[in-house]
């Protein structure tokens, strides 16, 4: 016994070494730059009960104040989900998003449609009297978006805490967000640099089965399809007609999900394919090989979908998150950075 240990433990020692240290098994001269320590991603150091010492009753409050602001306006379900994505798309999950100083992500123009920002300060105040300075902005923001999901009809699934906030949001980076012209394949360039693949993107597109958009995201569509004067021909025909009656001005309002456009359901992909979807990002989802598969997957067999989305967004929610003792901070208010 012991010597098999002994064999063991010679063998995988120098292995593990040479990980840490990056060395080459051949010739054994790393160059400098090659010399890495070993680190967990940053994501590992998330845990489900992260709080549970600390402020036991942080999700308790979280999900008391969402269903209460929800059930008074329920269009702030989905509205809470894409700001929840619109923190995450850009420096990771950081609530970057919520910092409101000139200059912000939050005062670009590409940010001038979302919503949710009094719901998150009102989760932080009551926070900050039951627990102060411990719950970060960006972990109140990712399991409120949980909380909407499930209040939508959606499933639910364990948010693992221990994100810190950011000190940093540039206006100029809001605009990094696809907003609804992109092509598959720039969405899956897009989705890959924050570490989601293909079938994250078609799963997590999914959140488009409630909410709506404004029409300044479709007119070329239904007026003017690539240049062309003519409506896009993916299009349903009944469906372009409907349209054009709703989108008078651009700043008129559309649902994501024609069908049931309130329920957190998979009348998404299917209205996909009938020709309903309403982005012409939605649209081509199911006209791109690579995505088409899971589209149809999603729309034959919905339990798929609840469960893949509740990976999906918990995948969200773990881009380029800071956990590090040297990283970010708890913010005291979510609007600003700490001033001491
Ligand atoms: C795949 C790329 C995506 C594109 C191109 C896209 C684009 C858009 C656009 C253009 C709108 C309407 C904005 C407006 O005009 O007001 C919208 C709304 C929305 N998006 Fe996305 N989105 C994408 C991915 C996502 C993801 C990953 C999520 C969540 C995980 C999400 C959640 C939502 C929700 C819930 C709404 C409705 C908001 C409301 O009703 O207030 N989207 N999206
Ligand atoms: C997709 O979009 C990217 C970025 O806008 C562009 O460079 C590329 O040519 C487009 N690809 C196709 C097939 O249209
Ligand atoms: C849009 O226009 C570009 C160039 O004008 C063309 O290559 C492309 O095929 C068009 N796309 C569609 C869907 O018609």
């Amino acid at each position: 016994m012991r010597l098999h240990y002994l064999t063991l433990f010679l063998l995988l020692v120098p292995l593990e070494l040479s990980t840490i240290y990056g060395l080459s098994t051949q010739g054994n001269v790393p160059k400098k730059s090659s010399i890495k320590p070993l680190l967990p991603p940053p994501e590992a150091l998330l845990s489900i009960g992260h709080y549970h010492t600390t402020c036991p009753d942080a999700e308790g409050i979280i999900s008391q104040k969402v269903a209460a602001w929800v059930k008074k306006d329920p269009t702030l379900a989905p509205a809470i989900i894409r700001l929840h994505f619109h923190d995450c798309a850009v420096m990771g999950c950081d609530a970057s998003i919520l910092l409101n100083h000139p200059g912000s992500e939050r005062t670009a123009l590409e940010s001038r449609t979302l919503r949710g920002f009094q719901l998150i300060d009102d989760i932080k105040s009551e926070l900050e009297k039951k627990c102060p300075r411990t719950v970060s902005c960006a972990d109140i923001l990712t399991a409120a978006a949980r909380d909407a999901t499930l209040l939508a009809g959606g499933p639910f699934w364990e948010v693992p805490f221990g994100r810190k906030d950011g000190k940093i949001s540039l206006a100029r980076e809001a605009n990094l967000v696809p907003h609804g012209h992109e092509n598959i394949t720039a969405l899956i360039t897009f989705f890959q640099e924050r570490g989601l693949d293909i079938l994250d993107l078609v799963t997590l597109s999914g959140s488009h089965t409630i909410g709506r958009s404004t029409c300044s995201s479709i007119m070329d569509r239904i007026y003017n399809f690539n240049g062309t004067k003519k409506p896009d021909p993916s299009l349903n025909v009944f469906f372009l007609k409907l349209l054009r009656k709703r989108c008078k001005r651009v700043m008129d309002l559309v649902h994501l999900d024609v069908i049931t456009p309130r329920t957190f359901d998979t009348t998404y992909y299917t209205n996909l394919m009938r020709k309903v979807g309403l982005l012409s990002t939605d649209q081509s989802l199911f006209s791109d090989a690579r995505t088409a598969p899971f589209v149809e997957a999603f729309a034959t067999q919905p339990f798929l979908f609840t469960s893949q989305f509740s990976v999906s967004m918990v995948k969200l929610g773990n881009v380029q998150v800071l956990t590090r003792p040297n990283e970010g901070e708890i913010r005291v208010n979510c609007n600003y950075v700490n001033t001491v």
